[in-house]
């Protein structure tokens, strides 16, 4: 079967099947193409929630479908290929959580949405990259507890000095390996193209930029730019995506490091697998009490967001 072949099949059994795709942006680009749903954590979050369908396939990694599955308890929901985690995510045991909570009990605890369903049951509040200063600024509590990205919790910090904020030591290990020295180096290399980073980067990486913001944030930055070049300081598949969406533009990625493996696990033949047979596919299951108690945070953070 060609790839063509394969995606005129994945769009014919989502039909039949009644389910509906939804993929991260760093996910590739020959099963974004077969996607209902395309964004970064915020509008999949986001829009799940309006998806018609009975069945939810989600391209991304094993909290994303968690998070997919809580606010979806009625529908089925697949992680197209199951060993898709995410190494952040899984950095904090809720025991640990739960002994810094005894600790400081007048922290409110804002977990970043790449935690575990575990974890976001003692949480107060979730947030994305995209809505993670807004949500801590609006927020009525003045002390605070992040976990568990430290760079995103300092850019949050940095940008609301007004609130005390406690980090603690976790992050993403592809955004947090760029070093200052590669943001200098790429600059040099191109002169006129403007910084992009996401704040999973570490800070002196991020005071290079210029312009620091969510996945999505970027790729709107970029495209509505007059600037022509740009460094794009995020995972590969969006300097891709953009060079394929603006041709009159030139990008370059900061760092060759910038490639997410447990993003790039998923293929269109574990798309096409998943819907061709459901019942050998990774359904995310969690009771109604876990979820009950996980949502709480993701409610908050799309009244707040
Ligand atoms: P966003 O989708 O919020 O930009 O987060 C990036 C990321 O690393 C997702 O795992
Ligand atoms: Fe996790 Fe980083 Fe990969 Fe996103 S890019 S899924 S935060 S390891």
């Amino acid at each position: 079967m060609t790839i063509r072949e394969m995606q005129d099949r994945i769009l014919q059994l989502k039909k039949e099947k009644d389910f509906c795709i939804l993929a991260h942006s760093y996910i590739k680009r020959e099963i974004i193409e077969t996607a209902d749903i395309v964004g970064d954590s915020f509008k999949l979050s986001q829009d799940v929630c309006s998806a018609k369908q009975k069945n939810i396939l989600f391209c991304g990694v094993h909290f994303m479908a968690e998070t997919a599955k809580m606010l979806n308890m009625d529908k089925h929901v697949y992680l197209a290929n199951g060993l898709a985690g995410c190494p952040m995510a899984e950095q904090m045991e809720p025991e640990m959580l739960l002994y810094m909570k005894k600790q400081e009990p007048d922290r409110k605890v804002v977990a970043y949405i790449n935690t575990t369903a575990a974890l976001k049951r003692h949480c107060d509040v979730c947030v994305t990259s995209s809505s993670a200063v807004e949500i801590v600024r609006k927020m009525e509590a003045d002390k605070i507890l992040f976990i568990p990205d430290c760079n995103l919790g300092n850019y949050v910090r940095e940008s609301v000095p007004e609130k005390d904020i406690k980090l603690v030591q976790g992050g993403c290990p592809i955004h947090a390996s760029v070093t200052v020295e590669e943001a200098e180096a790429a600059k040099s290399a191109h002169p006129e193209a403007l910084l992009l980073v996401h704040p999973e980067c570490v800070p002196k990486v991020v005071e290079k930029a210029d312009y620091v913001g969510s996945t999505s944030g970027i790729i709107s930055y970029a495209k509505k730019s007059n600037a022509k070049q740009f460094i794009i300081g995020t995972e590969y598949e969006i300097a891709e995506t953009l060079q394929y969406e603006c041709p009159d533009k030139e990008f370059f990625i900061l760092s060759k490091k910038l490639l997410c493996p447990n993003m790039k696990l998923t293929t269109l033949v574990d798309v096409l697998n998943t819907l061709e047979h459901p019942e050998n596919g990774f359904e995310i299951t969690m009771t109604e009490e876990e979820a009950a108690e996980a949502r709480f945070c993701i409610d908050e953070m799309l009244r707040l967001g």
